[in-house]
């Protein structure tokens, strides 16, 4: 049984898993709490992590029906992420795994999204058994990546963005047109009453070899057709028809480059995760242009999108299980840590 910790940006979470099941994933999101600064204060992230991180471990062995003495390993994310917010999983998982005599895994944020979507079911757990060379996307408020999942435990990394995340749009966007922060979720909703079709914005990079992603472009267009059309914003029909136009500038992209290099590397499957793969216009039209492709897709549960430490127990166990190594209990955090390939 193992205890694992995430604490990388704005969720606390704690979560114990057994045999690639979930027995239990509490999360406590810190969205209220930086809403009024329109994005995450790494301060406050860090001060809210140390208050829950305690009673959110205990619920989690509490659902779990275990004790502290029944764990055999601990783990928590190492990097990427925000350095105070980081440290408070990563110490308080040694500071267990020291006191209770049990092994250490520092997990790396985006490796455990790599394998998110195989998490399924009522009763989630993780079907490796299925498993498959992949082409993985990962989009969330930091971070846009495709990987690819040679096999279990061995990826590349293709391509990220350059500048904003595909969330980080969404969310500047959405600043711009007054929703509260995040506003990805909001722009879902509205963009569903909205024609996509009403204003056509830049697909940033989308016909380029490469797998890289940019969406800095995307939010300056948008930022500078508010500004000649500043009445636009008193029309909430309008602001449905940007929603949507915006946000099928940016599906279009992550939607056509996932495809590209699952075609190009000749991989029978696609999956997806992070918190922008919530997005319903994004899943409907990834889900379509597989089908049309021939390839299986593997989505993310969207409680399992979103930063959760279920992903990074489910890593660690197969980790330890495959000897894939332990982190020393000196080990420190890497804020800065990118997802080198693993051959
Ligand atoms: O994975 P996540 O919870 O946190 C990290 O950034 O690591 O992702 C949050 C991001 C935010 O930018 C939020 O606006 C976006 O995911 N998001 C969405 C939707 N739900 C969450 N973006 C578009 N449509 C959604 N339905
Ligand atoms: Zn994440």
């Amino acid at each position: 049984m193992l205890l694992a910790f995430e604490t990388s940006c704005d969720e606390t979470s704690a979560a114990v898993v057994h045999h690639g099941q979930v027995l239990s994933n509490v999360v406590a999101s810190q969205i209220a709490l930086h809403a009024e600064y329109g994005g995450v204060v790494p301060e406050l992230a860090a001060r809210a992590h140390l208050q829950n991180l305690v009673p959110i471990a205990h619920a989690a062995l509490r659902q779990a029906q275990a004790g502290p003495e029944r764990l055999d390993a601990v783990a928590a994310t190492q990097g990427p992420g925000l350095p105070s917010a980081l440290m408070v999983g990563f110490k308080a998982a040694q500071a267990l795994a020291f006191v209770l005599r049990r092994p250490f895994l520092g997990i790396h944020h985006h490796e455990a999204h790599l394998y998110s979507p195989w998490i399924k079911g009522t009763s989630p757990a993780a079907d490796f058994s299925a498993f498959q060379p992949n082409v993985s996307l990962i989009a969330s408020g930091g971070h846009t990546l495709l990987v690819h999942v040679r096999a279990e435990l061995k990826h590349r990394l293709l391509g990220s963005t350059v500048d904003d995340a595909a969330g980080e749009c969404f969310d500047k966007v959405g600043k711009l047109l007054g929703l509260p922060y995040p506003a990805g979720p909001e722009m879902d909703r509205l963009a569903e009453h909205g024609n996509p079709k009403a204003f056509h914005f830049p697909r940033p990079m989308l016909n380029e070899a490469h797998d890289d992603f940019s969406f800095s472009g995307l939010k300056t267009s948008v930022r500078y057709f508010l500004r000649d059309h500043p009445a636009v914003l008193k029309d909430a029909q309008i602001i449905g028809d940007l929603c949507a136009s915006v946000q099928a500038a940016i599906v279009e992209v992550l939607v056509d480059k996932t495809i590209r290099a699952a075609r190009r590397l000749k991989v029978g499957c696609v999956t997806a995760s992070g918190g922008v793969i919530c997005n319903r216009a994004l899943r409907r039209d990834l889900l379509q242009a597989c089908e049309r492709e021939g390839f299986k897709l593997l989505l993310a549960e969207k409680s399992l999108c979103t930063d959760n430490a279920a992903m990074i127990g489910i890593l660690a166990e197969r980790k330890l299980k495959s000897c894939a190594g332990q982190t020393s209990l000196d080990a420190d955090i890497s804020p800065d840590w990118l997802l080198a390939g693993q051959e």
